[in-house]
């Protein structure tokens, strides 16, 4: 496995890579690697001939006061996890090395964004697409792949990639989940073992609304005001918001007619849990 923190460095393995004809998957991460990535890589191997794991803790994509200085990082159990699963080179830049200057191009995302966390996130999936394009120019993958714990992420890679024509496929692959139910966070472990406890509780309650929908109820409404009231009877964690809108545009929607997402996001003492599922008129499960 090679391990390259220079970009010239990465385009010269890439060229040579294209010169061979391999194909080229890629999983872009901020590190603190866990099994939701591990199953990213693992669908990127087998669909490609190699596999990039960038790990990069994008400043842009930070507001002020949130957990840039204390997001969790740990290289050298990086590398090992990528190396053990069979990634072929580990693009490690620093943000030097990403943003040597102030840009003089800025993107912005327009829709998809004034909902569910960017909402609460201004300017947070401008810096997301921005260090995004610049990694996809960098690696130049066939496939890209995302997990869809973060799905108004993956609505928004999907309108970076068609709005900008990149000759990129996005693979969405399906929430990692603990055994109880808890979709798998390098942020859990910030959570108390009460709170640990209750967490599971959020995935439950979006399932117990996307059961209303295939018993038939139709009204936006109600099973938002019914999963809330789930919810809270099993966590005493703040719940910040329970949106259904259409997926992937992410529009408000009154009834239920097409591909939906319920999503949540509940704040415990030292993190904000995020979870969703993702499912047809009729409430079959597309993502959960
Ligand atoms: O999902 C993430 O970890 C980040 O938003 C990403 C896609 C690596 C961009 O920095």
């Amino acid at each position: 496995m090679k391990v390259l923190r220079e970009i010239d460095q990465v385009n010269t393995l890439i060229s040579e890579w294209k010169k061979n004809g391999y194909t080229i998957g890629f999983v872009p991460t901020m590190g603190y690697l866990h099994e939701g990535h591990i199953r990213l890589i693992e669908e990127a191997k087998k669909e490609n001939d190699k596999v990039i794991l960038s790990i990069f803790v994008n400043p842009l994509q930070f507001g002020e006061g949130e957990d840039l200085d204390t997001y969790p990082r740990d290289e050298d159990r990086d590398r090992n996890a990528a190396e053990e699963n069979g990634v072929d080179l580990v693009f490690l830049p620093t943000p030097g090395t990403m943003y040597p200057q102030p840009l003089s191009v800025l993107m912005t995302v327009t829709s998809r964004t004034n909902v569910l966390c960017g909402k609460s996130r201004p300017g947070h999936f401008d810096g997301v697409v921005t260090v995004l394009t610049k990694l996809f120019n960098i690696t130049r993958p066939d496939n890209v792949y995302f997990g869809m714990k973060d799905a108004q992420q993956v609505a928004v890679v999907d309108a970076l990639i068609k709005d900008y024509n990149i000759p990129v496929h996005l693979i969405p692959v399906p929430t990692v989940r603990e055994q109880d139910g808890l979709a798998k966070s390098s942020r859990n472990v910030r959570l108390s073992d009460e709170e640990r406890k209750e967490a599971p509780a959020i995935q439950e309650s979006l399932q117990y609304g996307r059961k209303l929908v295939k018993e038939g109820q139709k009204s936006k409404e109600l099973i938002i005001e019914a999963t809330e009231k789930f919810l809270e009877q099993k966590t005493r964690g703040k719940i910040d918001y329970i949106e259904l809108l259409s997926y992937p545009e992410l529009e408000s929607i009154e009834n239920i007619d097409r591909p939906v997402i319920l999503a949540a996001a509940v704040f415990y003492d030292h993190v904000r849990l995020i979870d969703n599922v993702v499912f047809n008129h009729d409430g079959h499960v597309i993502y959960g």
